[in-house]
């Protein structure tokens, strides 16, 4: 797919992937005993919908950290126009080598981005950043159900081999040193109302510019497929949000 295309599709969303500030306020209840000036980190904030949201629910630092500096100029203009700029850093920096001292948080969050390490691979290279009894909340694509219809199967066996099931990210939560707090999945809506139908109209906008451009029409294509392919299987896989503490 060529940069271009796939960042017309994904520019001035509200959101880039599943997500709502529900959910974000629903995670943020089961995190517990921090202290009210708690820094937190956002890995792989996008556009920082559940960056403003986080800045709303608590009093201290939020460091929010993505490699598309776009998204993280977006976010600068969202807080400074709700007057929290002294409170967000918006950092160019990849979760693969996250620039901080060890022990420098004392929540780390991610929505929809832990994937691009790997669950396990995410979970156990950030948690030397967290503070002892830190939390860590973050979402991920997950399989609800053992039986899945091929179709289904198929395309996320192409497009997120490593997707595992809610019992097996658990698992793997206990094996990288966290206790789960709490884990939920994400309603249908988050997945339509700031991120899915939004995007469905910018394909369509998008089918019509590039109406003589047989690639970008196949990848606009493929992306309507994905959202699609939502609307007939949303009871086999969806979003979980997990929320765990650091053991000691
Ligand atoms: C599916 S989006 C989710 C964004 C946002 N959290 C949301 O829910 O709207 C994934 C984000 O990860 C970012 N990303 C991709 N590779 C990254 C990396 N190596 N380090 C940090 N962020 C990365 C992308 O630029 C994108 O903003």
């Amino acid at each position: 797919m060529s940069m271009e295309i796939f960042f017309d599709i994904h520019s001035n969303l509200p959101r880039e992937g599943p997500g709502n500030n529900d959910s974000t306020r629903k995670a943020f209840s089961y995190v517990k005993n921090i202290p009210g000036d708690a820094r937190i980190l956002d890995v792989g904030c996008g556009p920082g919908m559940q960056t403003m949201e986080l800045a709303k629910l608590s009093d201290g630092p939020i460091t929010a950290v993505d490699t598309h500096q776009p998204f993280l100029d977006e976010l600068a203009r969202r807080a400074a126009e709700a007057g929290v700029s002294h409170r967000i850093t918006p950092v160019n920096a990849s979760m693969f080598a996250l620039p901080f001292e060890p022990l420098s948080f004392d929540v780390i969050w991610s929505e929809g981005a832990i994937y691009i390490m790997g669950f396990g691979e995410g979970l156990r290279a950030w948690r030397p950043l967290l503070k002892s009894g830190g939390y860590l909340a973050a979402t991920e694509l997950c399989w609800l159900r053992d039986e899945r219809p091929d179709e289904v199967e198929r395309f996320w066996a192409e497009a997120y081999p490593s997707m595992k099931t809610v019992e097996q990210n658990l698992r793997i939560i206990a094996e990288a040193g966290y206790t789960l707090q709490e884990h939920f999945v994400l309603p249908d809506s988050a997945w339509w109302d700031d991120y899915y139908e939004p995007m469905r109209e910018r394909i369509s906008q998008l089918q019509d510019r590039y109406k003589n451009d047989r690639d970008a029409l196949a990848t606009l294509k493929e992306a309507s497929r994905e959202v699609e392919l939502y609307r007939k299987y949303s009871s086999y896989y969806g979003y979980v949000f997990y929320v765990m503490q650091k053991t000691d």
